[in-house]
């Protein structure tokens, strides 16, 4: 192979490659975006959330936390602290929601009691629907 041939061709790869990952970066740019792949809902069985307990789940990758009240039925916030992103845990004896990173609580309507969170938890959509409780 001559010399000439062999730099024609290094830069014919050269060149192509370079070409390729302007290319691609358009395409996706101006390529209509992924589909939503979010969960619509998620179903749970009643019997499976005893009264006064709670059970966490991740609806669309968020961890959530849907609670069995007491005298007040079901109820589902996200378990991310509205003060710095924590995940809270529910204290079934003292029927809050505490954050463990600067002690914040909350209430079983997502209602801050105390502590820096700024806001309410974000309360999730659910309906009980027969034996089901259906979140989303
Ligand atoms: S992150 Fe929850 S109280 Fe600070």
């Amino acid at each position: 192979m001559k010399r000439r041939r062999f730099l024609g061709i290094v830069l014919a790869v050269l060149g192509s490659t370079a070409a390729g990952s302007l290319a691609y970066p358009l395409l996706r740019f101006f390529a209509p975006p992924a589909r939503d792949n979010k969960t619509k809902s998620i179903s749970i069985r009643k019997s499976d959330i005893r009264l006064g307990e709670a059970k966490e789940i991740v609806f669309n990758n968020n961890p959530v936390i849907v609670i069995n009240r007491y005298e007040k039925g079901f109820v589902a916030f996200s378990k991310v602290c509205t003060h710095l992103g924590c995940l809270v845990e529910y204290d079934k004896g003292l029927r809050k929601l505490v954050c463990p990173c600067h002690a914040g609580t909350f209430d079983l309507d997502g209602n801050v009691l105390s502590g820096p969170p700024p806001r309410p938890l974000p309360a999730i959509p659910l309906k009980v629907e027969g034996d089901f409780v259906v979140i989303g």
